[in-house]
């Protein structure tokens, strides 16, 4: 029989549960040439903006031990740009679709999601409230409890879409700001979003990004991934979506043996686009293998032989 890899996440069905992670795969359309994006269990975008930004000057990223570097500085089209161009072809597409918000202010966040609101068209929101890369907003929204709160309360408000939040691993304790998140209304927690890192170039003595400090991902934070996902995933029944280092199905496995309902694979896009694809196959056989019916008999299932 062929395992059922269906999973429900606060109501939204997703065909399986591996997605792309935001600010890996664009608007979606830059990869429609290189995977069946409908075979996808959901796609986030790019994070959302009230106004266009350009980002941060190059370069932006750069290639560490088993991972990377990036301080892309949230670089979109806008919120109004998305609706008008980049909806419209994500609308089309049989896979959940989740898009990614952040603002410089809490109104920023509300803002995007009431335009983001009547536009229609997508599945879930998720607050970006832990991008290490820019000065204002961003990461002060989820290090903070009490902000991180309100910002999902104020956000809820103004949609009728289940609220994932995004939550940061620069913090000293995780489990507090899923609460805090929760407390808002969040209806899912992905986690995590990358490592405030620093590279330097030991010949001209400058930082190797031009924003000095960058964002760590890759196969070196999956181990800090799993860690988090784990310990959010024993003190709460939220479902959690894990990120960080996922490059194959084994590390998809892991994941979900830790508690994540789904998965969303990032930097790993850059190596080999249809990484995705191979993740899906593999989770399928694993399940096989293993004489599991669903993939939702290994979730939080570490500890208990497979
Ligand atoms: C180049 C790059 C750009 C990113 N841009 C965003 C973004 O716009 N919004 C966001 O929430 N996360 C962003 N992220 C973080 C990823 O979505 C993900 O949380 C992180 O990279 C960890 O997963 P990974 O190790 O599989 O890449 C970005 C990551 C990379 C590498």
């Amino acid at each position: 029989m062929k395992p059922d890899l269906n999973i429900e996440i606060a109501g939204v069905r997703f065909k399986n549960p591996v997605m792309v992670a935001s600010g890996t795969f664009g608007y979606a359309e830059e990869f429609e040439s290189l995977i069946d994006l409908n075979a996808l269990g959901g796609i986030v975008t790019k994070t959302i903006t009230l106004e266009a930004r350009p980002g941060h000057p190059p370069p932006r990223t750069c290639e560490t031990a088993a991972g990377m570097l990036n301080a892309i500085g949230l670089a979109n089209v806008g919120v109004d740009r998305f609706i008008d161009e980049k909806l419209p072809f994500l609308k089309k597409l049989d896979t959940a679709i989740i898009v990614n918000v952040a603002g410089s202010t809490l109104d920023d966040y509300v803002e995007v999601c009431r335009r983001l609101e009547k536009a229609g068209g997508f599945d879930m929101i998720e607050l970006n409230v832990s991008c290490p890369n820019v000065e204002e907003g961003g990461m002060v929204f989820g290090t903070d409890a009490a902000l991180m709160t309100r910002v999902v309360a104020a956000a809820k408000e103004v949609t009728s879409r289940p609220i994932i939040a995004k939550l940061s691993p620069n913090v000293t304790s995780v489990v507090d700001m899923a609460r805090a998140a929760v407390e808002g209304g969040a209806a899912a927690l992905s986690m995590i979003n990358t490592l405030v890192g620093m590279a330097i170039d030991i010949e001209t003595g400058l930082p190797r990004l031009s924003n000095g400090t960058g964002g760590l991902s890759g196969p070196a934070i999956k181990p800090v991934a799993v860690a988090m996902v784990h310990k959010v995933a024993a003190a709460m029944d939220t479902p959690i979506i894990g990120i960080g280092g996922i490059s194959n199905w084994t590390d998809a496995v892991e994941f979900h043996l830790a508690g994540a309902r789904g998965i969303q694979v990032g930097t790993a896009n850059f190596i080999n686009p249809d990484v995705t694809m191979n993740i899906i196959k593999g989770l399928a056989r694993y399940l096989a293998d293993h004489k599991r019916p669903s993939i939702n008999d290994i979730i939080g299932k570490v500890g208990e032989k497979p």
